[in-house]
């Protein structure tokens, strides 16, 4: 079957020719959507990077619930300002303009310069010393231009013991001050809870909310876009109040939900040749709402 497929995106419309395996796989791939809070977040961590190095650096905290966009928004800012491999630099010297690390879980320092180092791709850093290893790590940042410091997972700062909160939110005092570049964090409320925990970090960084969605015109936006994007033969609707409402109701507002209720269906719409999305087709996919699936858990 072929088709024109105006319902599709310009760059999705030469895969609904595709047979079923391939198109369900496409489905499933994780696909940018620049909604408007998203270009939002993206604008100000842009904003501080082009900030002169100065001796107190603007921060930003990216703060969310959990499952709703976070990790790929410091992602998409970082494939946009790519690592530059040694033999590609006119001096020689590798370069990594953002360095995005995950604050380990129950985190000391050895750990998180330890992070650090793994980044920037050093297989062995002195294990015993972590002055050593802190030295190291300061100096390899230097050596590669970071330019921002991106730390997601923030929130991991909560799970160690108090005293060992305090030393870990010095340090990225210390280091943001020391390398004078901004620091990006990336976390839930309780990673918030961390920075307002410590006065001088509190001042420090700007929080930018990425907020549960509300069923709105930019939700019904999200869903025209997804569709689009999706290699669906038929037209589903999505925007439309009862499809719309149905998925909101069930995703409970959490963008991951929303992308993952929509693909599931997609993929189904396609194995059982509806080609599009419906009501029913949703309910097919016996997909329960994070409420349900933490009733299920305990
Ligand atoms: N910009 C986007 N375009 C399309 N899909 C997205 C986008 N952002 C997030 N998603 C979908 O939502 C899912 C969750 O996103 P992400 O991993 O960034 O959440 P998070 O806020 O970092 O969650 P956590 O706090 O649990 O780490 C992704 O796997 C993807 O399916
Ligand atoms: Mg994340």
């Amino acid at each position: 079957m072929s088709g024109d497929y105006p319902h599709l995106h310009p760059s999705a419309r030469a895969w609904a020719d595709e047979d079923a395996p391939s198109r369900v796989r496409r489905i499933r791939t994780d696909r940018w959507i620049g909604y408007a809070r998203a270009q939002a977040a993206l604008a100000a961590i842009e904003d501080v990077l082009s900030f002169p190095k100065r001796t107190r650096m603007p921060n930003l905290l990216l703060v969310g619930p959990t499952n709703n966009g976070k990790t790929m928004i410091v992602e998409k800012f970082r494939r946009s300002h790519p690592p530059i491999a040694a033999v590609d630099a006119e001096d020689g010297i590798a370069r990594v303009p953002v360095l995005k690390m995950q604050m380990p879980a129950g985190p000391d320092e050895r750990r998180f310069f330890g992070a650090i180092l793994d980044e920037l791709g050093m297989d062995h850093w002195p294990k015993e010393r972590v002055a050593a290893q802190q030295n190291l790590a300061v100096r390899l940042m230097r050596t590669a231009d970071v330019r921002v410091l991106v730390i997601d997972e923030l929130h991991n700062v909560l799970s160690g013991p108090v005293l060992q909160q305090r030393r870990l939110l010095n340090l990225l005092r210390w280091l943001g001050n020391e390398l004078q570049i901004p620091l990006v964090g990336v976390g839930t409320a309780e990673a918030l809870r961390a920075i307002r925990s410590d006065d001088q970090l509190a001042n420090r960084f700007e929080p930018v909310a990425l907020p549960l969605w509300d069923e709105d015109e930019a939700y019904r936006r999200l869903l025209s876009t997804l569709e689009a994007l999706l290699p669906l033969r038929k037209p589903s609707g999505l925007a439309q109040p009862a499809l719309a409402g149905k998925i909101f109701a069930l995703s409970e507002g959490v963008l991951g939900e929303i992308v993952s209720i929509v693909t599931r269906a997609a993929a189904v719409a396609v194995t059982s040749g509806a080609e599009a999305i419906s009501p029913r087709l949703i309910e097919k996919t016996g997909f329960i709402s994070p409420t349900g699936r933490r009733r299920v858990a305990v």
